[in-house]
């Protein structure tokens, strides 16, 4: 199924957490036992309860909160604007006891192994990736969106289990956040988990969206990222039609180091000959299908449309200018195998 990370990174990532966890158990004598420098050393925790954390920086603000919580009949969004990116993150991954109210109007989350097949990560980690693209994501809108969010119509391209969709829900009017994937099950995710945005499916090599109207902001995380070449040009042209004349769009791609870490992509290459940074610099798109589609994926021309993709940043000024003029590339040192690349309208 669709994955932030190919099977063979998260077999490299894994074989390098055993490896940091068993330098580390040499280094202070086991999980859990005292260093050598007689720090106590807490085993690494699967949860990251943060109930502490939250009740004793915020405790006040928090214990307010969830009392309005209880007497709201609707979910008071707003009451949650003043809180700290880093704590509504924290909020959203549902992972302490305290606030039971807020808990409750929070949408729940799918369980660690659905999170980490869709992304990669789950819980606190992925929450930490997550809040740093949507403060990137804020701050892209504020420089080049034409209104304030709280007046905006937002969609979550290719939304996933809504994972990016809910950190919006505090910032943009009830019935103005959306979200559509092409894969019916994973929107079926989005309903029980209560994501408070309008959802539809929407198609792999899609002509048009599946909303009435248009929007003033599109972002699509980690969807560029997967797509063949035909599939992500009837995208970008559905998405250009879907906007509003002033409208921003704002994607993820792969840096071309990723090509270096997907063994998936290790043929592509491998096909840029023995100097692939000069090759790199020219337009590409550099695409090898995954082996299992998703469910309900066409082919194009008898080619796939989901795998692992590397789109260089001539390809980007080459190709997509037909529709849209770029307003910059952002680097995330947090998630660095995600490329921010912001587009206004044509
Ligand atoms: C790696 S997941 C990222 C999900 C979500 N954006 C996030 O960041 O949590 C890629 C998502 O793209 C969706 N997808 C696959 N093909 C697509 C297409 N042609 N158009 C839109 N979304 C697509 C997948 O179903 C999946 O939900």
């Amino acid at each position: 199924m669709p994955a932030d990370r190919p099977s063979d990174l998260r077999t490299r990532t894994g074989a390098l957490i055993g490896a940091t966890r068993r330098r580390a158990a040499r280094l202070t004598g086991g999980p859990g036992r005292r260093a050598q420098t007689g720090m106590p050393v807490a085993p690494a925790p699967d949860r990251l309860a943060l109930d502490s954390w939250l009740s004793a920086f915020w405790g006040t603000e928090l214990d307010e909160l969830d009392t309005r919580c209880a007497a709201s009949e609707t979910v008071p969004w707003d009451a949650f604007g003043a809180l700290a990116d880093d704590v509504w993150a924290a909020l959203l991954t549902q992972d302490y006891d305290a606030y039971p109210h807020i808990r409750a109007v929070l949408p729940d989350v799918p369980d660690a192994a659905l999170q980490a097949t869709w992304n990669g990560a789950s819980g606190a980690a992925l929450a930490a990736q997550s809040v740093i693209f949507y403060a990137r994501l804020r701050d892209l809108y504020a420089r080049h969106g034409a209104r304030p969010l709280a007046d905006s119509r937002v969609l979550d391209f290719g939304c996933g289990w809504g994972r990016l969709t809910r950190f919006f829900a505090r910032d943009v009017a009830v019935g103005n956040l959306c979200g559509c994937d092409p894969v019916s099950a994973i929107l079926d995710v989005c309903r029980a988990c209560r994501v408070p945005a309008e959802l539809a499916l929407s198609e792999f090599v899609p002509r048009r969206l599946p909303f009435p109207g248009s929007f003033d902001l599109i972002y699509a995380f980690s969807v560029f990222t997967h797509l063949s070449e035909a599939a992500h040009l009837a995208c970008l042209r559905a998405l250009h039609d879907a906007l509003t004349p002033s409208g921003l769009l704002v994607v993820t791609v792969r840096p071309p180091e990723y090509l270096r870490l997907s063994e998936l992509l290790g043929p592509a290459l491998r096909s840029l000959g023995p100097d692939p940074a000069s090759r790199l610099s020219e337009a590409r798109y550099l695409f090898a299908p995954h082996d299992a589609q998703p469910l309900g994926a066409e082919a194009v021309d008898g080619e796939v449309t989901y795998g692992e993709t590397v789109i260089t940043a001539a390809y980007i000024h080459r190709r997509w200018t037909e529709w849209f003029e770029p307003a910059g590339f952002e680097l995330l040192l947090g998630d660095p195998y995600q490329v921010v690349v912001a587009l206004r309208r044509r």
